[in-house]
Formats: structure tokens, C-alpha cells, sequence
């Protein structure tokens, strides 16, 4: 089962992500968790992303081709993956059918996030993340047991740089301006899912499994 989640930031892409993962056996590739971790590690390619996300715009179509192909080849003998945040642009999806086809790999399903504008700023403006097992939090949709601690590892929460409301609004911008066109592009497909994702966790996970137990 080889999927793209597709969505504004703060649908709920990574966190549902991380579930279905666990549930099917695929494994998650999210575009941004990889960008962050080369922005730590001050790889090449993280030196050239690091302002460019701590402002909420895009990183170039070329390099997050070039590293998300590299990352799906080392996975190709897995039980299928979940894109997650990639693509982002038309030409990134483009680029990415063209490599679908050079390499045999089927797209099963596109899911597409969809959730109100207010309930996105809110759920990034309360996200917290641990930095050590990527588990994902909110303040108040999604406590930790213990305020500011990682329920599996004990590690201190953090936020994320760009989750700053100025660049959560640039963020959304950026989304409508760049992401949603690609909406149509899979609804074209026949491959598009289309998922009301404003409700709480468990209701989304509950829309999300009934949709994959079909699909699978
Ligand atoms: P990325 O990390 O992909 O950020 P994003 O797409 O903006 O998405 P988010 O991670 O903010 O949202 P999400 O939908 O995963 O929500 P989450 O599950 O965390 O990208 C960051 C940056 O990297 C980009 O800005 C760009 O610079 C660069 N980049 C990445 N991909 C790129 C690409 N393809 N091309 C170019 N550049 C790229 O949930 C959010 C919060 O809500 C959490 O607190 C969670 O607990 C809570 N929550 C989630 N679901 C629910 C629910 N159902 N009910 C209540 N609370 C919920």
C-alpha cells in the first residue's frame, strides 16, 4: 500500500501518519521530519534548508525530489510507505509520476486532509513534539501525561521554530498557493480520498481505518 496524505499544515498528516503505520506495517516518510533532521545533523542539503522552513516557505523542487526519491529506493522491498507532506508542488508531483514509473512503483491512494482554517491555527499553535521519538502532542487536544514530557522516553517537549503564528499564517499561505492545486491533479487520477479531518483524533483514526481496511 504506497499512499501520499496531502493537506494543509496541522490537519493532522503526521499524527495519523504515525498510527496507520503502526496499524498496516508501512513505513512513514515525512518530508519535513527529514528536512529537520538534516537541519541538526548540518548536512549540505539541511544548510540550504534551514532559513528557507523557519520561514514557512518551501524547500526547492529539486533537492526535496532528489531526497525523497533517494529515501522511497531504500524502501522499495518494504510493505509500502506513506508520503507525508510530499509533493507539495505540480512539479514535484510530476517529477515524482515520472519516477513512479521508471521504478514500477503503484500509488494506491491519495488521501487529501481537509480541515477549517481556524482549527489548523489552533492545533499548530498548541503542538509539541519530542525531539528524541518524534511522538506528536497538543496542549490540549493531545496532553502528555506529564506537562512538557514525552510519555514514551521521558525526553522535554519542544516547538517547532515555525510554528510562530506569523509564520503559521505565511505557512497557510504558501499552502493554498503551491499545495492545493494538486487536489485536482490526483482527483484527476481517480486515486483521491477525500477526508474531513477537522474532528477530534480518534474520530479522524476511526474515518482513516474504515477507508484503508477498503483500499488495502
Ligand atoms: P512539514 O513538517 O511537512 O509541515 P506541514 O506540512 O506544514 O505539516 P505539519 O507537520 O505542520 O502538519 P500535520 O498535518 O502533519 O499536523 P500534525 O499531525 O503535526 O513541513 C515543514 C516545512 O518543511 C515546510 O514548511 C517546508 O519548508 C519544508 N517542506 C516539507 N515538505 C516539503 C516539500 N515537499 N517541498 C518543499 N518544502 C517542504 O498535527 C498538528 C497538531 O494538531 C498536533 O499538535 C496534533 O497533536 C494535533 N492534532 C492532529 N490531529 C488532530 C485531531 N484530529 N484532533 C485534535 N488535534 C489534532
Amino acid at each position: 500500500m504506497n499512499l501520499i496524505f496531502l493537506g494543509p499544515p496541522g490537519a493532522g498528516k503526521g499524527t495519523h501518519a504515525k498510527v496507520i503505520c503502526e496499524k498496516f506495517g508501512v513505513l512513514q516518510l515525512a518530508a519535513g521530519d527529514i528536512l529537520r533532521k538534516n537541519v541538526k545533523e548540518g548536512t549540505s542539503l539541511g544548510l540550504q534548508a534551514k532559513a528557507v522552513m523557519e520561514r514557512g516557505a518551501l524547500v526547492s523542487d529539486e533537492l526535496v525530489n532528489n531526497m525523497m526519491f533517494a529515501e522511497i529506493l531504500a524502501l522499495k522491498s518494504s510493505k509500502g510507505f506513506i508520503l507525508d507532506g510530499y509533493p507539495r508542488t505540480i512539479v514535484q508531483a510530476e517529477a515524482l509520476k515520472k519516477f513512479f514509473a521508471k521504478e514500477k512503483i503503484a500509488l494506491t491512494a491519495v488521501i487529501n486532509f481537509m480541515a477549517p482554517e481556524e482549527v489548523l491555527v489552533d492545533r499548530l499553535s498548541g503542538r509539541r513534539g519530542c525531539p528524541k521519538c518524534g511522538k506528536i502532542y497538543h496542549v490540549r487536544n493531545m496532553p502528555p501525561k506529564k506537562d512538557g514530557i514525552c510519555d514514551r522516553d521521558g525526553e522535554k517537549l519542544t516547538i517547532r521554530k515555525d510554528d510562530e503564528p506569523e509564520t503559521i499564517r505565511h505557512r497557510l499561505k504558501v499552502y493554498h498557493e503551491s499545495t492545493k492545486p494538486l487536489v485536482e491533479f490526483y482527483r484527476k487520477t481517480g486515486l483521491l480520498h477525500d477526508v474531513l479531518a477537522g474532528g477530534d483524533a480518534p474520530s479522524v483514526q476511526k474515518i482513516l481505518e474504515k477507508l484503508f481496511e477498503k483500499i488495502h
